[in-house]
């Protein structure tokens, strides 16, 4: 990876078009073409940026082992991720929660052994131990609304948004756990060695953040 380049990863998926309209709002020339392209890496020299294109669940996994100096990721894969980051900005952007949630006809009280499908099992397992509920996690990729129709799992945990997923699979929540939020997230290192262009980047950011809440 370049050492003159600040690296930036940028999460894939749905978090993407708002991670990329805020960096543009902050000055940041993003080229028209990553929006569109397969490419996963894109240099702007101009700007003294280079941006890789990772899964979102990966994004603080580059940013620990420093082949990018930041980037962006959501606070559920903050949780469930764990990395040696820092995450020093709220930017309040891609805002969900995480739930918990079930077929109306389910029954807690009547659940021994409960099973609980998600993409998040450490987050998952962190919630029910503090709760002292003893469960067993099933880790799935995706398309977790599936499981308890299904009657792989009892309950899962996943991320609502517009909760559109859940009404449409007939599910209900049983109950709201945290608020997510994407956060700016930098490599212990690079902040040091780049503080810079790194302090010039969170500040804009942070500018444009409070510009958007206050509106
Ligand atoms: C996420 C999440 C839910 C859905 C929630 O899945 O896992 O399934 O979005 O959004 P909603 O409340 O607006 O319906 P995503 O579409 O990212 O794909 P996945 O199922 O493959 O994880």
């Amino acid at each position: 990876m370049s050492k003159s380049l600040l690296t930036v990863a940028m999460p894939k998926g749905r978090i993407f078009e708002e991670a990329v309209g805020l960096l543009r709002q902050a000055g940041y020339a993003i080229p028209e073409e990553f929006d569109e392209s397969r490419k996963l890496i894109i240099d702007v020299p101009e700007s003294g940026m280079r941006f890789i294109l990772a899964k979102p669940m990966d994004v603080p996994t580059y940013v620990e082992h420093g082949v990018a100096d930041v980037g962006v990721a959501g606070k559920d894969v903050m949780l469930e991720e764990e990395r040696d980051v820092y995450e020093v900005l709220d930017l309040k952007i891609s805002a969900c929660y995480m739930a918990v949630a079930a077929l109306p006809s389910y029954d807690p009280s009547a659940d021994v052994a409960p099973k609980i499908a998600s993409k998040y099992p450490k987050l998952t397992s962190d919630y029910f131990r503090e709760q002292g509920e003893q469960v067993e996690i099933i880790k799935l990729n995706g398309s977790i609304e599936l499981a308890p129709i299904v009657g792989l799992a009892d309950r899962i945990v996943d991320i609502v948004s517009t909760g559109q997923t859940l009404k449409e699979n007939g599910l209900v929540e049983i109950e709201t756990m945290i608020p997510i939020t994407s956060r700016f997230i930098v490599n212990p290192v690079s902040y040091r060695t780049k503080s810079k262009q790194i302090d010039e980047m969170v500040d804009r950011l942070a500018e444009v953040v409070s510009e958007e809440v206050a509106k």
